[in-house]
């Protein structure tokens, strides 16, 4: 019997990263309203479902999320064609010890509806070459239901390789991540006009916000223990102010689009 438990055991631990979403088994360890820009450094591997968006060259420029073991969301207008290289597993991008996963991507599926001089519906689907494996530094993120609610006032985590202050030169080798509050849409409204669509949420304005390079990152929002991607970075100010609330794609708007696409392929 205890064979079999141990064996039982083994089977679950070894699927367990596969079957759940949004539990890094590395935890974060967030500061409140730290200091992206005026964020601070993420404990290596706890956020799991970052990944970083490269050039053949290995020049990182945007970000992503990993949604299932072969699926990654990002920004539309980071304009990803399949040369890409999706790097996952890494925190240092400056250090070769770590032991990453390097995927190619086998299609690229960008939402139709994407309109470059809105930025409305920014979002695109990556279907990776290769599954990946996970590991306790690579799962997935959960995705919400269209009819959750993330509402104004919480506090939710925007993570990326982006500017740590618009006027560096590089963008920094550690992920940095930050805690931010979500927005109503009249409340974005006030800063942005009606260029905030439904299609849109808005998160920051409190001292911290996302920049260049963080583009196509998740912005994700703790629902009991599992982290749930509520936003993807889309866009801002391009003087990354940290009291302007910077704008995310509404993933529980877009939702549909990601499963009947992931269905469909
Ligand atoms: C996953 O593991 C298998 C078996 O070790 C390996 O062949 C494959 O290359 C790994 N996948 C990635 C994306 O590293
Ligand atoms: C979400 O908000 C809407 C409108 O405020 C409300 O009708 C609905 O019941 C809420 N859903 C949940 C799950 O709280
Ligand atoms: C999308 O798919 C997930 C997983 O299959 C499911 O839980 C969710 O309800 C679906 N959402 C929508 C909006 O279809």
């Amino acid at each position: 019997m205890a064979f079999l438990w141990v064996f039982v055991c083994v089977a679950l631990a070894g699927t367990a990263y596969g079957q759940s979403c949004g539990i890094p088994a590395i935890k974060p360890v967030i500061s409140g309203y730290a200091r992206i820009v005026n964020g601070e450094e993420a404990v290596s591997g706890s956020w799991p479902w970052q990944v970083s968006l490269q050039t053949q060259s290995g020049w990182h420029f945007c970000g992503g999320s990993l949604i299932s073991d072969q699926w990654v969301v990002t920004a539309a207008h980071c304009g990803v064609s399949t040369s890409v290289r999706v790097i996952l597993g890494e925190h240092d991008r400056c250090s070769s010890e770590e032991t990453i996963q390097t995927v190619s991507v086998s299609a690229v599926f960008r939402n139709p509806g994407y309109n470059s001089n809105t930025i409305n519906n920014d979002i695109t689907l990556l279907k990776l070459s290769t599954r990946v494996n996970f590991t306790d530094r690579i799962s997935k993120v959960c995705l919400p239901a269209s009819s959750d609610n993330f509402t104004g006032g919480m506090l939710c985590v925007t993570s990326g390789w982006g500017l740590t202050s618009p006027s560096a030169s590089n963008t920094p080798c550690r992920l940095q991540q930050t805690a931010l509050p979500l927005l109503t849409n009249t409340q974005c409204k006030s800063y942005w006009g009606s260029g905030i669509t439904d299609m849109m949420i808005c998160a920051g304005g409190a001292g911290a916000t996302s920049c260049m390079g963080d583009s196509g990152g998740p912005l994700v929002c703790q629902q009991g223990s599992a982290w749930y991607l509520v936003g993807i970075v889309s866009w801002g100010s391009g003087s990354c102010p940290q009291k302007t609330p910077a704008v995310y794609s509404r993933i529980t708007a877009l939702v549909s689009w990601i499963n009947q696409t992931i269905a469909a392929n």
